[in-house]
C-alpha cells in the first residue's frame, strides 16, 4: 500500500462504524482498506494513536473572488452588508486576473492546510468583462490535483436589477462554472425576487444544473423567497440539487408560518447553508437592544430532516475582516449562535462542515470507507466535539492519497513549581 494511517478514532458520522481504533489503508489515491490491525505494509506509515482522523472539511459556501482583498480600496466602516456590497462595487473595476488568482490560490494553501479539501465558491458575473469567473475557472484547473472547486455563477447585483445579469450568468455556465446562484432579496421588489427564482430554477433544469442561491439574507421577516425557491424546486423536480444560502430572514419570521414553511423545504428536498461567522457580525444592524443573532434557525431545520451545512461565506474581504479557512471556527460560532449545546447538537455542528456539506455539493467518493477517495485529515483531538473546542491543529492531511499538509500538536510549556510542564488543553482524568 502507499500509505497506512494507524490507530484511527473516526467521526460519528463515519459509514461504516467501526469498532476502534481502526487502520486506514490506502492505494493509488482510494482508501481500500478499514479495519482494526490492518495486516499490510506500506511505503508510509502515520499513528495517530488513537486521535480523530476526519473525511476532510468541506466549505459549502465561499466568495473566492473577493477573498483577502481586505483593505482594498478600503475597509467596510459601518460593518453591513449593504456597504460590503457597495465596496466590492467599488473594487471591481480595479480586479486583475494576476491579482485575483494569486489571492486565491494563497487562500487554497490556507485552505489546504486547514484540512478544508472542497469549496464551493460563488463567483460575480455581473461584471461584463467575467474577470472573475475566468480567473477562478483557472484557480479550479491549478488545484485541482489537490482541492475540489466548484464554482457558482453568482449574480450579485441582481439578476433582473442589473442590466446584462442573465446573459453574463449564462456564457459563464458555457464557460464552465457548475451551479446557477441568484440573490432574490437584493432585487427591487419582492415580486421581482420571486421571478428572479423562477427563472434561475428554470434554467438550471434545462441545463440540468445544481441551484444555490443567496436567499433572504435580511432582517426583514417578510422576505419570504425560500418559499418560492422550495415551490419551484418542487415544480421542476430539482429535489436532492438545491440549496438556499444564508436564510437569515427566517430568525425573524413569525413561527406559525415557519411551521408551515420547513415542511415545504423538506419535501421540496432543498439544503439550507447557514453561515455563522458572516451573519452573527452582519445581521441585526439595524437593531438597537435586544439585538437580533439573525442566524438562520439551524437546529429546528436539522430536526425537520432539513440537509444543513455551515459555510465560511467570506474571509478578509469586503464583508469579513477576519477568518482563516478554518472549518472549526465556523462551527465553533455555529454551535454559539445556535445554543447547539447537546453532544448530540455538537456532533451535528461537525457534520455540518464536514458529511452535510459534502451532499450539498454532491461529492463523489467522500468519506472514509474501502472505495472512498484517500482524503482526510489527523486532527489533534480525540473526537469532534473536543475538534471544536480547541479548533484542533490539522496534525497531517491527506489529499489524493498524499500528505500534503503537517502542523504540530499545540503545546504549552510550563515553568510553575510543582505543576507539570506541559500542557496540551486536554481533559485528562486520573
Ligand atoms: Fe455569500
Amino acid at each position: 500500500m502507499d500509505l497506512i494511517i494507524r490507530r484511527a478514532t473516526l467521526p460519528r458520522s463515519a459509514v461504516p462504524q467501526h469498532k476502534q481504533p481502526v487502520d486506514i489503508g490506502i492505494e493509488a489515491a482510494r482508501i481500500v482498506a478499514v479495519e482494526p490491525n490492518l495486516a499490510a505494509h506500506a511505503r508510509e506509515e502515520i499513528d495517530a494513536a488513537g486521535s480523530l482522523v476526519t473525511p476532510p472539511f468541506v466549505d459549502p459556501h465561499f466568495h473566492m473572488d473577493a477573498t483577502l482583498s481586505y483593505g482594498l480600496p478600503r475597509v467596510n466602516a459601518s460593518g453591513t452588508l449593504l456597504e460590503g456590497i457597495a465596496l466590492w462595487g467599488e473594487l471591481k473595476p480595479h480586479l486583475t486576473q494576476e491579482a485575483l488568482i494569486e489571492r486565491a490560490l494563497q487562500y487554497c494553501d490556507w485552505a489546504v492546510a486547514r484540512g478544508l479539501l472542497a469549496i464551493r465558491s460563488h463567483v460575480d458575473v455581473c461584471d461584463p468583462r467575467l474577470l472573475a469567473v475566468e480567473a477562478l475557472l483557472e484557480v479550479k484547473r491549478r488545484v485541482a490535483p489537490y482541492l475540489d472547486l466548484q464554482l457558482v455563477a453568482f449574480p450579485q447585483d441582481g439578476v433582473l436589477r442589473s442590466a446584462g445579469a442573465f446573459e453574463n450568468l449564462k456564457r459563464s455556465i458555457a464557460m464552465g462554472v457548475d451551479v446557477v446562484g441568484g440573490i432574490p432579496h437584493f432585487e427591487r421588489t419582492m415580486a421581482d425576487g420571486a421571478q428572479s427564482v423562477r427563472l434561475l430554477c428554470e434554467f438550471a433544469a434545462e441545463q440540468g444544473l445544481r441551484v444555490d442561491m443567496h436567499c433572504d439574507e435580511s432582517d426583514d421577516p417578510l422576505s419570504r423567497h425560500i418559499e418560492t425557491l422550495a415551490a419551484e424546486t418542487h415544480r421542476l423536480g430539482l429535489h436532492g440539487r438545491v440549496a438556499g444560502s444564508h436564510l437569515t430572514s427566517m430568525h425573524s419570521m413569525d413561527n406559525y408560518y415557519v411551521s408551515k414553511l420547513l415542511p415545504l423545504v423538506r419535501e421540496a428536498g432543498v439544503a439550507a447553508i447557514a453561515n455563522p461567522l458572516i451573519n452573527i457580525t452582519l445581521q441585526g444592524r439595524s437593531d438597537t437592544y435586544p439585538k437580533r443573532r439573525g442566524m438562520t434557525r439551524v437546529p429546528e431545520m436539522m430536526a425537520a430532516g432539513i440537509d444543513v451545512a455551515f459555510g465560511h461565506d467570506c474571509v478578509m474581504d469586503p464583508w469579513y475582516s477576519l477568518g482563516s479557512g478554518d472549518m472549526l471556527e465556523v462551527a465553533h460560532m455555529g454551535l454559539h449562535v445556535a445554543q447547539m449545546t447537546g453532544v448530540d447538537a455538537m456532533h451535528a455542528c461537525f457534520d455540518a462542515v464536514t458529511v452535510n456539506a459534502a451532499r450539498i455539493l454532491g461529492l463523489e467518493g467522500y468519506g472514509i470507507a474501502p472505495g472512498c477517495a484517500a482524503n482526510l485529515v489527523l486532527l489533534d483531538a480525540r473526537d469532534p466535539v473536543e475538534a471544536i473546542r480547541l479548533r484542533a491543529a490539522r496534525l497531517a492531511v491527506v489529499s489524493r492519497g498524499k500528505v500534503v499538509s503537517r502542523a504540530p500538536a499545540a503545546r504549552a510549556s510550563l515553568s510553575l513549581e510543582g505543576r507539570p510542564a506541559e500542557v496540551d488543553f486536554k481533559l485528562h482524568r486520573g
